[in-house]
């Protein structure tokens, strides 16, 4: 019998290396990506998602919505406090916005460091190939937002998909 083990290390050894692929995809991780009010009707939406996509990230779900002042308050709740707050709001429910559950390795920093600077003056210095630099025009109307760690993308995601059977094709229809 022992005659056979090492015929055995080696299909393991194969069996290993052919399944490594499908493994290193359990590193993948998932967040949040928005394109707000000014950039969807600015007409920055397809030129964003082609950035996404030559980033490597997949796009798994997307879902053109308008918020209202309930939720965009819900949304930004940890800025309930702060002065900026009702501008925010309104700014957020100025127009439809685009969210879009994104995928990769790293997705939650890798999307932070595509996006740039949350101000957007400082990204078209310091960061001039991010997506703000492209299309944001201050803090607050940057554009696009980005998880800020796993537990918010998780929950932001939960936020605009809860409802949403992952079904790419029926959420696209689920506009307004
Ligand atoms: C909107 O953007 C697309 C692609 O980025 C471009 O081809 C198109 O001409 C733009 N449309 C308008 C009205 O600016």
């Amino acid at each position: 019998m022992s005659g056979f083990a090492p015929h055995i290390v080696f299909l393991l050894v194969l069996v290993s290396v052919s399944l490594s692929p499908s493994v290193r995809c359990l590193g993948k991780e998932r967040t949040l990506g928005m394109i707000k009010p000014d950039g969807v009707s600015g007409n920055y939406t397809e030129e964003i998602k082609r950035i996404i996509v030559d980033s490597g990230f997949s796009i798994v779900n997307e879902r053109l919505t308008q918020l209202d002042k309930e939720t965009a308050s819900a949304f930004y709740e940890e800025h309930s406090s702060r002065s900026f707050f009702p501008d925010l709001v309104s700014y957020m429910t100025s127009g439809p916005v685009l969210a879009m559950v994104l995928e990769k390795r790293d997705a939650v920093s890798d999307w932070r460091g595509l996006i740039g600077p949350t101000d957007a003056q400082k990204a078209k210095i310091s960061h001039p190939h991010s997506i703000r630099a492209l299309c944001g025009k201050d803090s607050q109307r940057n554009c696009v937002h980005g998880s800020d760690s796993i537990s918010s993308a998780e929950r932001e995601i939960k936020f605009f998909f809860e409802d949403v059977v992952s079904d790419d094709i029926a959420s696209q229809h689920d506009e307004l």
